[in-house]
């Protein structure tokens, strides 16, 4: 049996967001080129969404990293693929699916600035509201602000499902 799924995010308003964070993000760069790095697996189809909505001349790659098992977070990061595309001196557009605890982005930021990168922006599409702070501030840029609940779909999974959901809901 399905667990039943609750829209939180409808596939037309994530359609319209991703529009205008396109827009927002090619004025910030202008035509300056950038390395878009894409978080493995649940960034893939957000990401895959938003750059082609972008102008600004893009370079991509991805790194697979994981947080999470079984629905909570292990604090850790362990990379399961490296990148391909030096970092160094480039400016970096660096897109994951959701901030949670921000150990995730993190992490990463910090990795991407010791191999070099001159800079680093990242750009989210979910930013949970927590009660507590974290020790990331906020995304660069971010696409929609949500409770804190579980979610799934439009790339977020459960235990490697969901994926495919047009929509974000919750479980
Ligand atoms: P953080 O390191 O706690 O910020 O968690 C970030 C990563 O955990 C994200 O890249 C997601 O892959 C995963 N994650 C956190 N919250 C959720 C959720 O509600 N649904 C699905 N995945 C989540
Ligand atoms: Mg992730």
């Amino acid at each position: 049996m399905e667990n039943k799924i609750q829209t939180l995010i409808s596939q037309n308003a994530i359609e319209q967001r991703i529009g205008d964070l396109a827009a927002e993000i090619s004025a910030h760069y202008g035509n300056e080129e950038i390395l878009v790095l894409t978080v493995l697996n649940g960034a893939m189809i957000f990401t895959a969404d938003l750059i082609r909505r972008i102008t600004t001349p893009l370079h991509l790659d991805s790194i697979a990293v994981a947080s999470y098992e079984n629905n909570a977070s292990t604090g850790k990061l362990t990379f399961r693929s490296q990148l391909k595309l030096p970092v160094a001196n480039r400016k970096i557009l660096l897109i994951d699916d959701i901030l949670d605890t921000g150990n995730t982005a993190q992490r990463l930021i910090a990795y991407l600035y010791e191999q070099g990168a001159g800079e680093v922006k990242f750009c989210v599409l979910l930013d949970k509201q927590l009660e507590q702070s974290r020790q990331i501030s906020a995304a660069d840029f971010t696409g929609f602000k949500i409770p804190n609940h579980y979610v799934v779909g439009y790339g977020l999974d459960a235990d490697e499902k969901y994926r495919n959901l047009p929509f974000i809901g919750i479980i």
